[in-house]
């Protein structure tokens, strides 16, 4: 073992001390970290070793998650899983406790045990004997590392006995419903003070962005397209602790290398039909079949679902999808409510399929996607303005073609796990951020509603 490794070691068997034995007295384990802290660090100045505080701050960054910048924390798992395996350190699984059904589902539509982590990357996070395990048995409680409420099935008189709860366990408010149908009242009861330890939404700003039901963009890394861009590709949506806009923002890029082929020019000959809509809320927040309402007097929107007049039918999903590529121009990626980072798989589902998004939500639509790929209803004056600009690219072929461009950068992906492995990450990590980096949220309504972070839904504008 050289010297290097040697000082991986004593934070590694440290870590996994205070993992096995956190059940019994804290404090003194705390202590004699401390303890054992300040004895690796005076021998590792004896023997000019890097200072084992180092690792402490490495393991602060891990707390401000975000999609992109994991990766130092990831390298240290990765070290830490073969160290750990090399010298038999014994391991248990990190028990993540599912306390509410997700509506109907109670595996959270992602699965039972290790099954949303599967697709986490192996070498990052994963060695044989380390795991993260998902389960409904409320008897673990004791064993768990984590908690998840949903906020839509959340209730005041069926929570954990306040007396079993341990400081080292995360109460995580997992919702992917917009603030508008929540019940904040609920939320705002004193029993949820201080009761949350992370947030699991699908809200940039979460500790835990969570797109499963949604989708994502994901870059594509094939020579081509950086020779292409002359840029390395950001991925979307972008991270709310990202200041700037990564620099993708280029909207003149060279002519896409897809767009000028037979089979595309052949797409584009049987794309006849101009919008369509697949809905089945009727009477939206966001009003938004009072905006589809006005643009369908200038343009033909084809209404497929319960709010349709039954004209245009198609008979299941993948049927429908079908449709949207071979015949239609536009989809209405239309949100019910308008709140900040609402973007849904009415977003993703178009891209997926061959069609230009047409956009209207609450969110800055830029951190979702690169420019050029949609097309944002809150930018034109009037919908008429807006559907003389659809009739444009009806017939300008060429234009039209622009709005995949993206496609030789990025891919589509509706079910995306990352939220899952980053929850799974955080959590391996735990033992040392416990007493450095514990959480709560005071008031869990006001965070949701935006009322903290002044990221409040806006009201929808009224189209006359
Ligand atoms: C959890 O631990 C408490 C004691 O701290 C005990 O009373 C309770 O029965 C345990 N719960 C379960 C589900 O084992
Ligand atoms: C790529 O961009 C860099 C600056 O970011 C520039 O110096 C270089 O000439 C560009 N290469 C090509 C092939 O456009
Ligand atoms: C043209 O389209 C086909 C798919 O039909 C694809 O395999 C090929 O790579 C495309 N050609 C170019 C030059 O991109
Ligand atoms: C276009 O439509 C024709 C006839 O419906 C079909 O045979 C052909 O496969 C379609 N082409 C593409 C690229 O979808
Ligand atoms: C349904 O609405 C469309 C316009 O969207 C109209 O052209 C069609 O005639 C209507 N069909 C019926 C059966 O009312
Ligand atoms: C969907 O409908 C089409 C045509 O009606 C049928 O051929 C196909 O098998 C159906 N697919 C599924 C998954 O039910
Ligand atoms: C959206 O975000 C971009 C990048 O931060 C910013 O330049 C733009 O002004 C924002 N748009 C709106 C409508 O807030
Ligand atoms: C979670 O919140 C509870 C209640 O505020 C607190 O006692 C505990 O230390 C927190 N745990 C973590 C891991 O943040
Ligand atoms: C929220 O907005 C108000 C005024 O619009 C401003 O005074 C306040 O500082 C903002 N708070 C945050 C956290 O940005």
């Amino acid at each position: 073992m050289d010297s290097r490794m040697d000082d991986w070691y004593w934070w590694c068997a440290i870590h996994h001390l205070l993992r096995l034995r956190r059940s019994t007295l804290y404090v003194a384990i705390f202590l004699s970290f401390v303890t054992i802290t300040f004895a690796v660090y005076s021998v590792s100045s004896i023997w000019r070793l890097p200072p084992p505080h180092r690792h402490h701050q490495q393991m602060n960054n891990e707390l401000v998650p975000s999609l992109q910048d994991s990766q130092p924390a990831v390298d240290e798992t990765t070290k830490c899983n073969k160290i750990i395996a090399n010298n038999q350190v014994e391991h248990r699984p990190i028990v993540i406790l599912y306390w509410t059904t997700f509506f109907e589902t109670n595996d959270f539509e992602v699965g039972l045990g290790s099954k949303p982590f599967a697709e986490c990357d192996n070498n990052q996070i994963i060695a044989q004997h380390s795991s993260c395990l998902t389960t409904t048995d409320r008897g673990l409680f004791n064993d768990s590392d984590a908690v998840i409420f949903h906020g839509r099935d959340l209730h005041a008189n069926d929570l954990p006995p306040a007396g079993w709860r341990r400081p080292h366990q995360h109460f995580i408010f997992y919702l992917l419903e917009s603030p508008v149908h929540t019940d904040l009242s609920m939320l705002n009861q004193p029993v949820f003070q201080n009761y949350f330890n992370r947030t699991m939404t699908y809200r940039r700003d979460s500790d835990i962005v969570e797109l499963h039901a949604y989708g994502r963009l994901k870059c594509i890394h094939h020579p081509e397209a950086t020779v292409l861009f002359n840029h390395s590709c950001a991925e979307f949506p972008s991270s709310a602790a990202a200041a700037e806009p990564s620099p993708t923002s280029s909207t003149t890029g060279p002519a896409s290398i897809r767009t000028d082929n037979n089979s595309h020019q052949q797409m584009m000959k049987n794309k006849t039909r101009t919008i369509a809509w697949f809905v089945s809320n009727c009477h939206s927040n966001s009003q938004r079949e009072s905006l589809v309402r006005k643009l369908s007097q200038f343009i033909a929107v084809d209404v497929y679902g319960k709010c349709g007049n039954g004209s245009h039918r198609c008979s299941n999903k993948s049927e429908c999808d079908r449709l949207l590529s071979d015949s239609y121009r536009f989809y209405l990626s239309f949100e019910n409510s308008l709140c900040p980072d609402y973007v849904t798989e009415k977003l993703y589902r178009p891209l997926a399929h061959d069609t230009v998004p047409v956009v209207y939500g609450g969110s800055n639509y830029s951190f979702y996607l690169p420019p050029g790929s949609y097309i944002n209803a809150m930018d034109y004056k009037s919908p008429e303005d807006l559907a003389n600009y659809l009739k444009k690219l009806m017939i300008d072929d060429a234009l039209y073609s622009n709005y995949f461009k993206w496609r030789d950068q990025y891919q589509v992906i509706q079910s995306p796990l990352d939220g899952w492995c980053h929850l799974c990450r955080l959590l391996m990590m735990d033992p040392l951020l416990v007493k450095m980096k514990q959480k709560s949220y005071f008031n869990i309504a006001e965070w949701w509603s935006g009322q903290t972070t002044n990221q409040t839904c806006l009201s929808s504008p009224s189209w006359q």
